[in-house]
């Protein structure tokens, strides 16, 4: 989405709120032993709570309302009721919604309780790559450049990056033009970021693997060579300077 309109910078605002909101709640109440759907219930009541309704739920069918995606899983794992937490699990958290027709995106993941398997470093990093790229974005730039930055710092640190996956623009639908905002350099994208233009944009980091695969039940991507996954993610609209994250933690904090 362009943004054009004083209205269409509030509802994305608020959408934004409502995401970052319930990715916060949801960590906060992510405990060793409660099961994936139990967290994902919890997210659900907060969306509620916001009237935002669950993007993934209501566009794609997907089987509920948040993405609990949990070690090797990078993306789309599925809430389940036998789906355990266990100390030092890599954690992830995606919360994408709609709220009055307006739709935000946001995603992190983070080392529940202990980190028995020493995997602080690639979540670190992940969130440092998002703030990184996050840094040289605005009206003007190239978009290949996001992904030159996220595989620099994951590369500086050892780190993997996932090449078949991507962040995406978002406004009235949670997936928009433009598409395939990547995790690695790529020469022949010539598309520049817009003014106004809303955008998610996603870190995929790995500690080996490139691709993702898809499971057999048809949502959750794993990660092609095992190992562990992290993924950070914002809703931000591009302006002539620093881009307006909408899904900042800290703006809730200060709330
Ligand atoms: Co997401
Ligand atoms: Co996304």
């Amino acid at each position: 989405m362009i943004i054009k309109t004083d209205i269409e910078l509030e509802g994305m605002q608020r959408a934004g709120k409502a995401v970052a909101g319930t990715l916060k709640g949801m960590r906060e109440f992510a405990r060793v032993g409660m099961t994936t759907k139990e967290l994902d219930d919890y997210g659900r009541m907060l969306l509620d709570g916001y009237g935002a309704k669950s993007a993934p739920f209501f566009t794609y069918g997907f089987p509920g309302a948040t993405c609990i995606s949990i070690n090797n899983e990078m993306a789309h794992g599925i809430p389940s009721a036998r789906r355990f937490l266990q100390e030092g699990d890599v954690v992830n958290i995606d919360v994408s919604a709609s709220l009055d027709g307006f739709c935000s995106d946001n995603g992190a993941s983070f080392v529940l309780g202990e980190d028995i398997h020493a995997v602080g470093k690639l979540v670190e990093t992940s969130m440092e790559a998002l703030y990184s790229a996050i840094g040289v974005i605005r009206s003007g730039v190239k978009i290949s450049e996001v992904g030159r930055v996220i595989e620099r710092v994951a590369k500086r640190e050892g780190f993997t990056v996932i090449r078949n996956l991507g962040g995406h623009g978002i406004g009235k639908s949670l997936h928009e033009s433009p598409d395939c905002i990547l995790n690695y350099y790529d020469r022949y994208d010539n598309r520049r970021f817009k003014k106004n233009m809303v955008v998610a944009v996603e870190t995929f980091l790995t500690t080996g693997s490139s691709y993702v695969n898809t499971e057999p039940d048809k949502w959750t991507l794993t990660a092609n060579k095992g190992g562990y996954c992290a993924q950070h993610e914002h809703t931000l609209v591009v302006t002539e300077d620093e881009p307006l994250v909408l899904t900042d933690m800290n703006e809730i904090v200060k709330k």
